[in-house]
């Protein structure tokens, strides 16, 4: 059982009651709680935010009821797990607590976890290092001496990537109105840097060729996920003026632990926690591994490592974001509206219409 405690009104404790026993999972909430699993502040006013410790022993989420500039712009300074807003929702709750590894865990004894990680981590010697034409791609992001021409050539070289980027760039997520139909045209209008990014998504593909249902899910939904959080990382990156070009194949590789833990799954999965269950660590963990072996970057290693922890350093933090904003269409616009709060983005309505655009794109060439 999780237990919950509400610092606020009687109202909002009989509401999440309500959300709670519609849930699946086992959890209670109440306003005295003398060690709770975790706790909701109810904040109203600014002086109820005031209020508020700042930093909190247990798991703590602030539930915003007011749209107060200066409550706002105070609240990213509290070191809370996430942020609530209205109308509460017992998926809104939940995906919360059950980030949060609350779950009991399982009765696998410790010696049964180091062999399956033994094994597991030599299956992530076997899956292929990124394509070279990826890999030449990356490289290009640290060195601006490579021609642009020596590299759309090697692009075109790759019948199937180049079909791959003829597609994308026809979506709308591009914003262009006429056909394009060559990898000339396509670098012309959008830029090598937009046109190179897409030629690494591309390439991605075939780690999805194999079987996800364990994740109930399919390799080329799990690759369209990908693109879309690396997306989603890439436009929040711009807008803090970080390097962008990391946190794109960041998000472009922040599952790519489950293409190894999928062929050591029993049961299906819902969530990481279900992972560690059953395995005794999750796919962020054996993603960083496969990644440290790959050479990448250490923040791009970092970032994948961290992309389900809300606490993340900014990096692992965007990625989080950018995971549950695709993960949450039918609440994007409240999730984004909490990235912007944390992260202190102003220009909101540019940011939010960029990442509603890459979500809601449906490409073909992801089916
Ligand atoms: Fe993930
Ligand atoms: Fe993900």
């Amino acid at each position: 059982m999780i237990k919950l405690m509400l610092v606020g009104s009687t109202h909002t404790l009989d509401v999440i009651k309500v959300l709670l026993n519609e849930s699946a999972i086992d959890a209670s909430i109440s306003k005295e709680e003398t060690q709770p699993d975790v706790t909701i502040y109810e904040i109203d006013s600014v002086q109820t935010l005031f209020k508020t410790p700042k930093s909190f022993t247990t798991p703590a989420f602030l539930f915003i009821t007011n749209n107060n500039k200066e409550l706002l712009d105070n609240v990213k300074s509290y070191a809370v797990n996430g942020l609530l807003f209205p109308p509460l929702t017992t998926v809104g709750i939940m995906s919360k607590i059950t980030n949060l590894s609350l779950m009991k865990p399982s009765k696998i004894k410790k010696e049964e976890y180091e062999v399956t990680r033994i094994k597991i981590i030599a299956k992530s010697e076997s899956i292929p290092p990124l394509p070279a034409l990826a890999q030449e791609l990356i490289k290009l992001t640290r060195d601006d001496s490579t021609s642009i021409t020596q590299l759309t050539d090697s692009i075109k070289m790759d019948q199937g990537i180049s079909t791959a980027i003829v597609k994308l760039v026809n979506s709308p997520f591009y914003g262009i109105k006429q056909d394009i139909s060559s990898i000339d045209r396509a670098t012309a209008l959008l830029g090598f840097n937009s046109i190179k990014n897409i030629a690494i998504a591309s390439s991605m593909n075939s780690y999805y060729l194999k079987n996800f249902s364990m994740y109930k899910t399919t390799g080329n939904e799990m690759w369209k996920h990908s693109y879309n959080v690396a997306c989603i990382a890439q436009i929040i990156g711009r807008q803090l003026e970080l390097d962008h070009d990391s946190l794109y194949l960041a998000g472009l590789l922040h599952d790519i632990g489950k293409v190894v833990l999928v062929d050591f799954l029993q049961k299906p999965v819902n969530y990481i926690e279900d992972e560690q269950n059953q395995i005794g660590f999750d796919h962020a963990e054996i993603g960083s591994t496969i990644l440290e072996k790959w050479a990448l970057a250490s923040e791009v290693t970092d970032a994948v490592k961290t992309h389900h922890d809300f606490n993340a350093n900014t990096f692992g933090k965007i990625l989080y974001f950018a995971n549950k904003i695709d993960n949450n269409k039918e609440s994007a616009d409240e999730i984004i509206r909490e990235m912007q709060l944390v992260f202190g983005i102003t220009d909101s309505n540019i940011v939010s219409k960029k990442i509603l655009a890459a979500i809601n794109d449906d490409n073909e060439v992801f089916r």
